[in-house]
């Protein structure tokens, strides 16, 4: 089979080492890739949101399957596209886009289907969610409800700071048209995890589960990041608590989704919260999560390709997916000054001594390699040091060890990926 990976992250480079493995892949091509992929796949100068090129050289080059990495292209209808031209993709329609796209749209559908998730309101006008606020009290969350980066959300411990939060989002419109609405929400407590499904319209099979490392400090602290480390598989995720997400959060949502027309086909990412009354769901993606899929990729022992065929196919309900004995750890080496603004095209060296560390496996996000073959930083997030073991301690060990062979002044990590577990 000829596939074509779309998107050039740390995400994109699991996938296509998951994919080279595959005794049924003939020839594997990564738009547009970046240093890491280069080595397990052809990467092609197209930006993975240029619908129309993608579509085209998937065309001529007979494609038998599109895999979409990231969310922006799968919101501006690549799904679709490749649907229209009778190419097969792994990806949801920019119908079934809007679970991510949307707060208020998930909300709804999430309240449709009796999903278990946080109260909420919706407002347009700022007195009326000032006066929300004060009636409910803090903690509150407030939610600018367009994509704002991943950073429109206040997490209020206050009513001062969600006030304010209310004044920066829609009289500052710092995340601009995105403020237009907010959401406001019940504050949840418990431990968030990463959930992930492969769904085929109303089938559905369980992925697994990661927890992700959001804020850029250690110890959870400083702004938001896109996932500073993750780790797999969280010991609070029981078999049947994956169970009750199944049968209370997924399938109901994956029922609602085909009744509006707009069928979910690809990976549902439910960012959960683990609350004393159980699950909830906080947010949808609608694709891996990014280093989520750098663990589960380490975890998984089927062949990934038949996977990703059998959700594009409907047939996942004569599919089983089979997991190795083992965890796993990302740890995320960031350019210095990563989430704000950093330097690019500092080199990277000790690559190859990292990667001789047992168990580990270096992804690459943000990476390129000059004409003399030095590999230098591209990208805020830069490398995704990955190892398994037999426990988390183990994973943890090799992955760090793996960091500290790096020679790399310009990049940075977090030290504590899974404290709350190893702690
Ligand atoms: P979101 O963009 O909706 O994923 O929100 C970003 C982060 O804010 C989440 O990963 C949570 O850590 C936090 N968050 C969002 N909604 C809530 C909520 N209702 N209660 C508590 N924390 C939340
Ligand atoms: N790591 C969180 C995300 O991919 O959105």
């Amino acid at each position: 089979m000829r596939v074509l990976v779309v998107g050039g992250g740390g995400r994109e480079h699991a996938l296509c080492w998951a994919l080279a493995a595959s005794p049924l892949l003939t020839k594997l091509f990564c738009a547009p890739g970046n240093a890491g992929i280069a080595e397990v796949a052809e990467c092609i100068a197209i930006g993975a949101e240029d619908i129309s090129a993608l579509v085209a050289f998937a065309k001529d080059k007979s494609i038998d399957l599109v895999v979409v990495g990231p969310e922006a292209p799968l919101t501006l209808g690549l799904a679709d596209a490749c649907a229209a031209a009778g190419l097969k993709c792994f990806g949801p329609s920019a119908a079934a886009a809007r679970l991510e796209g949307s707060k208020t749209f998930t909300k709804e559908v999430a309240d449709a289907a009796g999903a278990p998730t946080a109260a909420w309101a919706r407002f347009t006008d700022a007195a009326a969610a000032r006066a929300h606020i004060r009636e409910k009290g803090a903690p509150i969350v407030v939610k600018a409800d367009g994509l704002a980066a991943g950073k429109g959300v206040v997490v209020a411990a206050t009513i001062a700071e969600a006030e304010a939060a209310i004044s920066d989002i829609m009289e500052d419109r710092v995340h601009g048209a995105a403020g237009a609405c907010v959401v406001i929400e019940e504050c949840l407590v418990g431990e968030e995890i990463s959930f992930f499904a492969l769904c085929s319209g109303t089938a559905a099979l369980p992925l697994g589960a990661a927890q992700d490392h959001k804020r850029v400090g250690d110890g959870d602290t400083g702004p938001n990041t896109g996932g500073m480390g993750a780790y797999s598989l969280p010991p609070i995720f029981t078999t049947a608590l994956q169970e009750d997400v199944m049968a209370r959060i997924i399938h109901p949502v994956l029922s609602e989704m085909a009744l509006r027309g707009a069928p979910f086909k690809g990976v549902l990412f439910a960012g959960l919260m683990i609350t004393a009354q159980g699950p909830k769901l906080i947010e949808f993606n609608v694709r891996f999560g990014d280093p989520e899929c750098q663990v589960l990729m380490l975890r998984l022992k089927s062949d990934l390709l038949p996977a990703l065929l059998a959700a594009c196919d409907g047939e996942l309900a004569r599919f089983d997916v089979r997991w190795e004995a083992l965890h796993a750890m990302v740890v995320v080496m960031a350019a210095r000054g990563y989430p704000g603004g950093y330097a690019k095209g500092s080199e990277i060296r000790g690559l190859e001594a990292a990667g001789q560390v047992p168990g580990v496996q270096v992804f690459h996000a943000g990476t390129a390699r000059r004409e003399d073959g030095t590999l230098i930083a591209t990208g805020g997030r830069v490398l995704g040091i990955s190892a398994t073991g037999k426990t988390l301690r183990e994973a943890c060990d090799a992955a760090y060890a793996a960091v500290d062979r790096l020679d790399w002044p310009g990049g940075f990590c977090r030290r504590d990926i899974g404290w709350r577990v190893l702690k």
